[in-house]
């Protein structure tokens, strides 16, 4: 009885451990499993961080201690939140995702929720280096030819 019992426990601990990898961890580039997280989202079968913008908890994330101006991502705040550093002027600006997406460090933007693995961030903030270096550097650190940054608004 008890063996079964243990064995129980371990099935919930899996299953559990499926959820929660499933939520930090879809594949952006696989359609089928991100569809799937947003409905089970919509669902209310997994959850996503819903911070208000109105009482932000407090963080311990700050600008004055990140070397470089740009994006950055609070995992303190499941990364639905980010924050925009201007060293120059000494301003830490705070802004949120839309409910059901977070900011993605990497991309740079707020994305499904369950295809951003948010603990991750940190390790891309050094990203924010190549940013404002000129029409030559992407964020990803790449060189890039002028003509992709032509004014989208040409005809
Ligand atoms: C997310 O949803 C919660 C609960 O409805 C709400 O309190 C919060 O303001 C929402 N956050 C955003 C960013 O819309």
């Amino acid at each position: 009885m008890f063996k079964y019992a243990l064995l129980a426990l371990a099935l919930v601990g899996a299953i559990m451990a499926h959820t929660i990898s499933k939520r930090q961890a879809v594949d952006w580039n696989d359609p089928v499993a991100l569809g799937e997280a947003i409905v089970a989202m919509f669902n209310g079968q997994l959850s996503f961080p819903q911070y208000n913008p109105d009482s932000l908890p407090t963080t311990k994330f700050d600008c004055s201690q990140q070397q470089h101006a740009g994006y950055y991502a609070d995992p303190e705040m499941e990364c639905q939140v980010f924050h925009v550093c201007n060293q120059e002027l000494g301003i830490q600006s705070t802004f949120i995702c839309p409910n059901m997406t977070v900011f993605s460090q990497y991309y740079l933007t707020c994305m499904w929720a369950p295809a951003v693995d948010c603990q991750a961030s940190s390790r891309y903030y050094a990203l924010n280096a190549n940013l404002f270096q000129g029409p030559n550097l992407d964020y990803w650190g790449n060189t890039v030819p002028n003509q992709i940054l032509a004014s989208p608004n040409k005809k």
